[in-house]
């Protein structure tokens, strides 16, 4: 765990990161709570769901939104940590919510209605795209990547979910141009995507947020299934990608990519890494774990066995920021263990209160 890993010609200083997570919180407040987590020894912090678009709240693009990032950014290197941005595709077809507005207005429509209305709108969205428009936001990641990088990030990772997992899913692309029809043609979204960064900035780490989805039981509706992962890995490599950050794919519910501990089907300790292991079948790249993962003594056999080169925490460094210091100086039985509760990070997100953890109050005594 605590040995340096060259990701693109970017070198870590150990094998610990910050998954993405967008904390919903103020902006001073989630520098801080970034600030924290990069001084409690993790080697790089992703920040969760940059948008690439220029009129998005806190877009790159923006004066404030720049300001925020370059904020984060200079946060986090001063604990000689690095930072990396998840570029981030939203896929609300927000024309096809418009006829849901007068029952939005008379509050006729409760949150998981909405949820759930939204989703049924991604396919109709994504099939019905037309190629220009297409072209259009695949060739914004480019120009959003170097924003990103004047902005202070070290990497970026393509958010492999939200539209690039859209259109990579039959569940949602059912498009018979070159963008739909085959593995092949659904790849292509997020292969361009890659590409307009690669072009962009020959030399910049990309990191791949790869969502995986199942059959028998189904989860996860946007992103590749399992036996697609033969095409969209390889070509994926090809357009520039540099490691891959392997995970469940979203859009059927969240507390399936966020297992809580009762989770019927991904109750265990590292619940993705089986999906990892399907990956390293088609790429020689570094492959990241990010899932469950709470337990210094697991994570580190996983790394020394090759099962994975480095592993992703979301909610274990929101419950413990000093995870990768107290392991590395042996005082694993000091961490605040992640019980997957879901209480008040999850559902603090859900609940608009921002990302929090029942620890919280211990930390503060
Ligand atoms: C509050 C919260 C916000 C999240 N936001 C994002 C996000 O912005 N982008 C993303 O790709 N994943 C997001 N995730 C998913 C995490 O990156 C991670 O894949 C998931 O929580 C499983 O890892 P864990 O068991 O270490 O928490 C979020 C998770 C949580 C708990």
């Amino acid at each position: 765990m605590f040995t340096p890993i060259s990701l693109g010609g970017l070198v870590l200083k150990n094998r610990i990161v910050f998954a993405p997570t967008s904390l919903g919180m103020r902006q001073e407040e989630e520098i801080k709570k970034l600030s924290a987590i990069a001084q409690g020894g993790c080697a790089m912090v992703i920040v969760g769901d940059v948008p690439v678009g220029k009129h998005e709240y806190l877009s790159l693009f923006s004066h404030s939104g720049f300001q925020h990032y370059q904020q984060i950014c200079q946060a986090v290197h001063r604990h000689e940590c690095l930072a990396c941005a998840q570029l981030h595709q939203s896929n609300s077809n927000l024309s096809g919510m418009l006829k849901h507005i007068p029952d939005m207005i008379f509050k006729k429509l409760t949150q998981d209605d909405l949820r759930r209305l939204m989703n049924e709108e991604i396919a109709p969205g994504i099939t019905a795209m037309p190629a220009k428009k297409i072209r259009e936001i695949t060739a914004s990641f480019g120009p959003a990547a170097r924003q990103a990088q004047e902005a202070g990030f070290d990497m970026i990772q393509v958010h492999g979910d939200r539209m690039c997992g859209s259109f990579s899913s039959e569940v949602f692309n059912h498009r018979t141009d070159e963008y739909g029809g085959s593995p092949k043609k659904r790849a292509e979204f997020a292969v361009e995507a890659v590409m307009a960064v690669r072009r962009e900035l020959p030399h910049m780490p990309i990191d791949y947020k790869l969502a995986v989805r199942q059959e028998n039981p189904h989860y996860g509706n946007a992103g590749v299934l399992l036996e697609e992962l033969s095409v969209f890995v390889p070509m994926l490599e090809k357009a520039g990608v540099t490691s891959f950050h392997v995970t469940l794919a979203d859009h059927s519910s969240l507390s399936d990519p966020i297992p809580p501990k009762n989770h019927p089907y991904f109750p265990m300790e590292g619940c993705f890494l089986p999906y990892c292991d399907e990956v390293r079948r088609y790429t020689k790249l570094p492959v990241c774990g990010v899932g469950g993962l709470t337990d210094p003594e697991f994570i580190e056999n996983q790394i020394e066995s090759g099962r994975i080169d480095f592993a992703a925490m979301s909610r274990q460094l929101i419950a413990d920021a000093e995870w990768p210091n107290k392991a590395r100086q042996g005082q694993c039985q000091t961490i605040h263990r992640c019980i997957r509760c879901n209480q008040l990070c999850l559902n603090g997100m859900l609940d608009h209160k921002g990302v929090h953890c029942i620890f919280d109050r211990t930390d503060s005594n």
